[in-house]
């Protein structure tokens, strides 16, 4: 057994980031203690918090940790997504072998040849983006102009959702991840999914081109799945489409800005984009906080996880194991990043991982290259972003050129 009694007390999880791109200050003495440490969480509870690499790629690949949150000893980070309880998400709130059945829909839509045919689909969104925001600036507010549309407007072209609805599911999208009260999260998932439940209905007299509407013809009209459950899946694809990357693409673009000699290495050298991309994967760990219970007990690296017990992944600390990646807090493209923890690990493994690469590939490589003179217009300092119980991001980022 680990000695856990030499290690710092438990220290509150989750906390808002005091850099965008850095884990928070509070996390350093959990850095220190690898591979597993305690946190408390808002209501008390304590939590094994997986810190090393190795244990955390162990963990996430075994079955005896569930993701089933409608357990009552499924942890919650904050009490508004506890809330959430009453409703079980497709795909990243159950297990096998419900999950496997759910997402073996969706693989086909997601496969690295269905992402490569929606390049050029993705450059032109990019480029439109790019037009109007230049026509209009400088300066511009690139969470809105650009970073927010781009994934946007691909994950609708990808399922076939109509674009022109965009305000109103980015809106219910924000109360969901970061409303301010659990009534907002409770909300703003019901008017997604009466949305959803309705353009569902919609396909079905008249389809469309899109995975949804494949979904509805192949999957829901022959019995495979039930509205409801379509409904659930349709929203997981949704929201996860474009929240995630419009946050990579905002706090990705900041973190270049300041990093003057790499971004100009990269402006120089545009093949060195795609490591760039994984490697600001790997730093910003903006999923940061997965969560798991214990089905049964589970032995790691001589540590003891007890049946019932809550577990967390910080992948911005797993994402810093120096036994791993040396000088950790640096952005170096130039390391072999391979296996980083950013889109989990194991049967959740982020679906759409290739996906979110093909468009930060193209909005990074595309945005530096028209815009060579790109920088912040106010002082970094003066930038606001999200709070630490969320997906990580830029919540406005003033640039001008
Ligand atoms: C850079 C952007 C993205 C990041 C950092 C990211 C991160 C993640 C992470 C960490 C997980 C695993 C969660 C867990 O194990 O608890 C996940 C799962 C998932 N992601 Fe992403 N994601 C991104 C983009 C996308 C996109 C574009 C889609 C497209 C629809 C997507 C759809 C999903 C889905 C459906 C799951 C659940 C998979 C399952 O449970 O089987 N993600 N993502």
């Amino acid at each position: 057994m680990t000695d856990v009694t030499h290690q710092p007390g438990p220290v509150a999880f989750p906390q808002d980031r005091t850099c965008p791109y850095h884990p928070p200050s509070a996390y350093d003495p959990l850095r220190a203690a690898r591979p597993l440490t305690r946190v408390t969480l808002f209501d008390g509870r304590t939590a094994w918090l997986v810190t090393g690499h190795a244990a955390a790629r162990a963990l996430l690949a075994d079955p005896r940790l569930s993701s089933d949150r409608m357990r009552p000893d499924f942890p919650a980070t904050s009490p508004r997504f506890a809330a959430l309880r009453r409703r079980r998400p497709a795909l990243l709130g159950v297990d096998d072998p419900e999950h496997r059945a759910q997402r073996r829909m969706l693989i086909p839509g997601f496969s690295l040849k269905r992402t490569a045919d929606l390049r050029p689909r993705i450059q032109r969104i990019v480029d439109d983006l790019l037009d109007a925001m230049i026509a209009q600036g400088p300066p511009a507010e690139l969470v809105s102009a650009f970073a927010l549309p781009v994934p946007s407007t691909v994950i609708c072209a990808l399922l076939g959702v109509p674009y022109a609805d965009h305000e109103f599911f980015e809106a219910q999208s924000r109360r969901l991840l970061r409303g301010p009260e659990a009534r907002d999260v409770e909300d703003a998932r019901c008017q997604l999914e009466s949305y959803l439940g309705e353009l569902i209905d919609h396909k079905r007299k008249e389809p469309g081109a899109g995975l949804l509407d494949e979904l509805v013809h192949e999957r829901l009209m022959p019995g495979e799945v039930d509205r409801a459950e379509l409904v659930t899946l349709a929203l997981i694809l949704l929201v996860a489409g474009h929240e995630t990357t419009a946050n990579m693409i905002s706090l990705g673009t900041f973190t270049l800005l300041r990093h003057p000699e790499r971004l100009a290495e990269l402006r120089d050298d545009p093949r060195l984009v795609p490591d760039a991309v994984e490697e600001l994967l790997r730093l910003l760990s903006i999923a940061d906080g997965l969560l798991r219970v214990a089905r049964e007990d589970v032995e790691v690296e001589g540590t003891t996880i007890r049946a019932g017990e809550p577990v967390v992944f910080s992948t911005s600390v797993v994402n810093r194991d120096e036994r791993v990646y040396p000088d950790p807090d640096a952005l170096d493209w130039h390391r072999p990043v391979r296996h980083h923890l950013a889109f989990g690990f194991g049967i959740h493994q982020c679906l759409g991982q290739n996906l979110a690469r093909a468009e930060l590939e193209i909005a990074l490589r595309t945005l530096l290259t028209r815009l060579p003179g790109l920088r912040l217009a106010v002082p970094a300092e003066e930038i606001p972003f999200k709070p630490g119980d969320t997906i990580q991001g830029m919540l406005e980022l003033p640039v001008t050129w």
